[in-house]
């Protein structure tokens, strides 16, 4: 990631013929933790989710149930608004294809593309998979249906505008050459690399056959491909073309676009060549994620409603879901969601450790100095290799966000966890209370307990913020003077601050 303070991240829009699901909810949740985590970091920060809206299956959905495609589309984006509420989703905007401020990038980046000459209009004939809202070609078909989805495709003849994408094949694979970062995770880069050498075909950017989108400029008889409009939302929500808050300037090169490995294709091939026929600078990356299966099985319309995502919200909370989904599974790998395994997760890692953490070093402060934290005193050797586990992981931890190596950064969080845990057992603040000569010493090793779970709160608060903000009000700290400071973090706590005592922050869950 680039080391200037600004920092985009995008979701893809979800289209609006579905309601959400845990797929859904697992793209928008990871990008929301990266956008949290850089705005820790002091990172100014634009993170952009929204919904795609146009095309012919939202057009024959609407149809279908007597509703214009807008007023399908007005009810679908309200279930996905109030589901990302309900996940505590930080974005910065939430565009929508069907507004007047994306109509006009879309039309611009279009008219751009044609004035260099790089659109014409010519005859597409191939087969077209209408619920993916894709061409194939004969020899792409399985036996006569979509590669993709496997149901019938329809033969189709129509007057269409091309872009020249056949042109941008070795400036493409250049880009991606000279960019490892580019494509993520490597498997899906070397994906990626292997379909551009096989060369790229021009694309049909237009249709005839319906007319739910936006219109090509000066040409209202077609409108423009779902995907090109689509793509284009990543800038027309910065602002552009006008760019009046100057968004665009200050965000763009986007420096990460998530998706899910389903729709690589686009993001790596589609869009890069269509910036670079516009004259646009490239996003830093684009990331693909795995795709969930549940209880073992593909996930189908009647197992999406076993683990609907408000459902689980409702039944486990919503930050023990948000743990779950970025701990369970290395992201970029497939993976798959069970009630046991989240049961699991939540007993061990949020109650057990997390959980005895926070309310045994709170209790004892209270019990052996009123809840009023001590000063320390020197640091013994026991100390310092806990103040040094902590500073030494920051920078670790640090690269696996960047990397989006979710996981991992858990992982070592909960290393932390572990350690100062383990301090209190070795400590064994319940012995040192019994002697008085010993209170310093008791006092030195809550603070430091005091001053590690100060730590671990900021740290999991891009993962979990309710669990954060309820540390941090524990702990008598305002959550928005809070950032991580490197090398300096260790010590910040204050002597004389007033802990409170604390329920369980997760109850564990009976499994019998
Ligand atoms: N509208 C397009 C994206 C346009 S972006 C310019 C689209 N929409 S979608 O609603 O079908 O999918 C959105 C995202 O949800 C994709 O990244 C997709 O990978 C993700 N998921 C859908 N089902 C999923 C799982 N079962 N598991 C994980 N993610 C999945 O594609």
């Amino acid at each position: 990631m680039t080391s200037r303070k600004s920092f985009y991240i995008t979701t893809p829009i979800y289209y609006v013929n579905d309601v959400p699901h845990i797929g859904h909810a697992y793209t928008t949740l990871a990008c929301d933790v990266m956008a949290r985590y850089k705005r820790s970091r002091g990172y100014e920060v634009f993170f952009l989710t929204g919904t795609d809206e146009h095309g012919q299956k939202v057009e024959k959905a609407a149809h279908a149930k007597g509703e214009t495609p807008l007023e399908l589309a007005d009810r679908v984006v309200k279930r996905f608004q109030s589901l990302w509420d309900k996940l505590d989703i930080s974005h910065t905007d939430f565009i929508r294809t069907s507004q007047e401020r994306h109509k006009e990038a879309v039309q611009e980046i279009f008219k751009r593309i044609e004035a260099k000459g790089d659109i014409y209009l010519g005859e597409y004939e191939d087969w077209y998979c209408t619920p993916c809202e894709t061409f194939w070609t004969e020899t792409q078909l399985l036996d006569g249906n979509c590669p993709d989805c496997g149901r019938p495709t329809d033969k189709l003849k129509e007057e269409s505008y091309f872009f020249r994408m056949s042109q941008y094949q070795e400036q493409l694979l250049k880009h991606i050459e000279d960019n490892p970062d580019f494509i993520q995770p490597k498997t899906r880069r070397n994906e990626i690399l292997s379909f551009v050498r096989e060369g790229l075909r021009d694309l049909s950017i237009s249709r005839t056959t319906f007319s739910w989108g936006i219109p090509v400029p000066n040409n209202e008889k077609h409108v423009i491909y779902v995907w090109f409009d689509a793509l284009t939302n990543y800038i027309s929500a910065l602002g552009f073309p006008k760019d009046d808050d100057g968004n665009f300037q200050q965000f763009w090169p986007c420096d990460v676009h998530v998706i899910g490995k389903d729709i690589l294709r686009f993001h790596t091939v589609y869009w890069p060549t269509f910036l670079m026929a516009a004259g646009i600078p490239l996003p830093d990356k684009v990331f693909a994620h795995g795709w969930w299966t549940v209880e073992g099985q593909k996930m189908s319309k009647s197992l999406a409603n076993v683990v609907e995502p408000n459902m689980l919200i409702d039944k486990y909370g919503v930050d023990a879901i948000r743990y779950f989904l970025l701990r369970e599974v290395p992201f970029g790998l497939d993976g798959d969601f069970s009630h046991a395994a989240l049961i699991h997760r939540i007993n061990s890692d949020l109650a057990n450790d997390l959980g005895n953490l926070v309310s045994r070093s709170t209790a004892m402060l209270n019990k052996y100095f009123d809840g009023v934290l001590p000063v320390p005193d020197q640091p013994t050797a026991h100390d310092t290799a806990l103040k040094d586990a902590f500073l030494g992981r920051l920078d670790s931890i640090d690269q696996q966000m960047n990397d989006l190596a979710f996981n991992k950064a858990l992982q070592s969080i909960w290393e932390l966890v572990s350690a100062a845990n383990k301090y209190i057992d070795e400590m064994a603040p319940w012995s040192l209370a019994k002697e008085e000569s010993q209170t310093n010493r008791l006092g030195t090793v809550l603070y430091n307990l005091i001053e590690s779970v100060r730590l671990i709160s900021l740290l999991i608060e891009p993962f979990m913020p309710q669990t954060g903000a309820k540390i941090d009000t524990i702990l008598g700290l305002d959550p928005h003077d809070l950032q991580l400071e490197g090398q300096d973090s260790w010590g910040r706590m204050q002597p004389g601050t007033l802990i409170s005592k604390t329920e369980p922050l997760f109850p564990r869950i009976d499994t019998t």
